[in-house]
């Protein structure tokens, strides 16, 4: 399953990324990601703040890529690129290089492939953004970028003069929620998409929808291929995430089927700014 975008400073991303939360064990969490990456899936994505029961889920997605690495001598760690976030409390705290170097070691590399900032926590994420730089310039991180943004985030971002324009945003896009100005503003700027809650968390509004049940049904595909398919058709790397072997295997399946124009814009027609995570204790003011 070779599918990447080239970033804007020339580094692949793959098409398609797993998420990390909510696995209640690191047991569970081994069967889960090891089964996408045999698979396919090469992207991992996880956060400072994620949990794995007890576990930090830096350290267990380390642990498990190593672990993989060890006994498939055909992958190596530059197969993966794995994307974690810098959390509120390590924006105010400030020493962003202590804290990447830390979130390094707990993945066992040498390296992250993407570092973001979690949310754009007013008065501290500008400054953390230009810590980030520095340790870009030093190879510590390979591409740069924010999570939960809105327009005028990234234009308090720019106004500060910028070394290094930021790759990457990560946020909640799917049908129900398009967020097409942040989307289009990215585009403009050449900042790829990864869209988290890509399948809505299946919730009812996604799950029993009319529109997406009869799409399915004509491409004989499940709702969560064509609500993938769809990202994937706009140009965004959605982050799903599922406990399920089974259901992680359906949802790396994409890439054998195409929707129509006609099925992309019914699909985006869906929008109604229906937002599932809530920012406003995150991000004061968003
Ligand atoms: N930057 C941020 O602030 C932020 C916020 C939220 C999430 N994220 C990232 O995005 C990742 C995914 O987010 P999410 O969990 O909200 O999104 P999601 O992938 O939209 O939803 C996950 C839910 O969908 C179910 N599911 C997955 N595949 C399915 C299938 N084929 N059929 C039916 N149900 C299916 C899963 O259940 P089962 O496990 O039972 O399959 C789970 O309940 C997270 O793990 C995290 O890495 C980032």
């Amino acid at each position: 399953m070779e599918n990447n975008y080239i970033l804007n400073n020339g580094v692949k991303m793959p098409s398609i990324i797993m998420g990390t939360t909510s696995f209640t064990s690191f047991r569970q969490m081994n069967e889960a990601i090891c089964s996408a990456i045999d698979a396919g899936c090469r992207a991992f994505d996880t956060s400072r703040f994620y949990r794995t029961g007890g576990e930090e889920t830096e350290k267990c997605l380390g642990i498990i890529i190593k672990n993989y690495l060890k006994s498939n001598s055909y992958l190596t760690r530059e197969d993966f690129f794995i994307t974690t976030k810098l959390a509120i409390p390590q924006l105010i705290r400030g020493s962003i290089e202590k804290d990447v170097i830390e979130s390094i070691n707990k993945l066992d590399t040498e390296y992250i492939d993407s570092l973001l900032i979690h949310w754009p926590f007013p008065d501290y994420f500008v400054p953390a953004y230009q810590k980030m730089e520095e340790l870009y310039k030093k190879g510590l991180v390979k591409t740069l970028g924010m999570s939960n943004c809105q327009i005028r985030h990234f234009e308090q971002l720019f106004d500060a003069g910028l070394e290094i324009n930021p790759q990457v945003h990560q946020l909640e896009l799917h049908p129900l929620n398009t967020a097409s100005e942040t989307v289009e503003y990215c585009k403009k700027k050449n900042i790829n998409i990864q869209a988290y809650s890509p399948l809505g968390k299946m919730l009812d509004p996604i799950k029993n929808n009319e529109t997406l049940k009869e799409i399915a049904n004509k491409h004989e595909k499940s709702l969560a291929q064509i609500l993938l398919r769809w990202h994937y058709q706009l140009g965004f790397a959605p982050i799903f995430r599922s406990k399920s072997v089974d259901r992680i295997k359906n949802n790396l399946e994409l890439f054998d089927f195409r929707l129509s124009e006609d099925e992309i814009e019914l699909i985006s027609n869906l929008n109604q700014n229906y937002k599932i995570c809530t920012e406003s204790s995150r991000c004061p003011g968003y």
